[in-house]
């Protein structure tokens, strides 16, 4: 993060939060003076690493990974949103997955959590809506993406994994457009009834290299 902002030209904040700790709202409150408010938030959370990814992960594990992927979520979105609902304005962006779409073998909480996201931020447009208060609210559903924890053997497929960057870009453009879900990939979406209509064997063995 240090390089990142010896990078960008203009003032930027750090503030180390680890949201499954009793201080992290308090935390992401004081970062939000720190920097003399706050226009947008960007949630992009999870703990997912080699034991989600798996059904061998330990109740401890999934109990941790709960801790972060959903509470941590909401902890965060809360904090954010009593500051859009005083100045009755912002945006609230939230990460959630693919693997919201369809209930995974492989990685059950960390799809339940992604399924809960995708609902919880609905809600709270809706909510929102009631209020009349003019709050965007945007879930961004990617595909894959590769970073580092990416097998570069499925890194490699140009067709449905996408780079950092472009799935940088597609973000940036899907929150100025203020779109309420974005797949990113786009051709996701079109992927979406067939994932959500194929048998479990083959959904399963789609899903099991990833
Ligand atoms: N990569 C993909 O193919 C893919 C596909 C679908 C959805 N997503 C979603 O995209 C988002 C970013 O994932 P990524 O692929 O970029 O992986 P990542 O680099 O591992 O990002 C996970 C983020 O969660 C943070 N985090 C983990 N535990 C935390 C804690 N206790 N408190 C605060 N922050 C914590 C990490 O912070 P630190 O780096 O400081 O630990 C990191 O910034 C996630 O929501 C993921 O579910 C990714």
């Amino acid at each position: 993060m240090k390089s990142l902002q010896e990078e960008i030209p203009t003032k930027t904040f750090i503030k180390i939060i680890d949201v499954s700790k009793s201080n992290a709202q308090e935390l992401l409150s004081e970062l939000i003076k720190e920097m003399g408010g706050l226009d947008l938030i960007l949630i992009s959370l999870s703990a997912f690493n080699d034991f989600c990814g798996n059904y061998k992960a330990t109740p401890e594990q999934e109990a941790w990974q709960i801790e972060v992927d959903l509470k941590g979520f909401v902890k965060m979105a809360q904090v954010a949103l009593q500051v859009f609902e005083q100045q009755r304005s912002g945006h609230l962006v939230g990460i959630t997955s693919i693997s919201a779409l369809r209930a995974s073998l492989y990685s059950p909480i960390y799809s339940s959590s992604k399924i809960f996201i995708q609902q919880y931020l609905e809600s709270i447009r809706r909510r929102i809506q009631l209020k009349n208060i003019p709050i965007c609210v945007t879930d961004i559903v990617p595909g894959w993406v590769a970073n580092e924890r990416y097998n570069p053997k499925y890194a490699s497929n140009k067709y449905w994994v996408i780079g950092l960057k472009e799935a940088g870009r597609q973000i940036i453009d899907a929150i100025n457009k203020n779109t309420k879900q974005a797949y990113v990939l786009k051709k996701w979406m079109i992927a979406v009834c067939a994932i959500k209509c194929t048998p479990d064997w083959f959904h399963h063995w789609l899903f099991s290299g990833f």
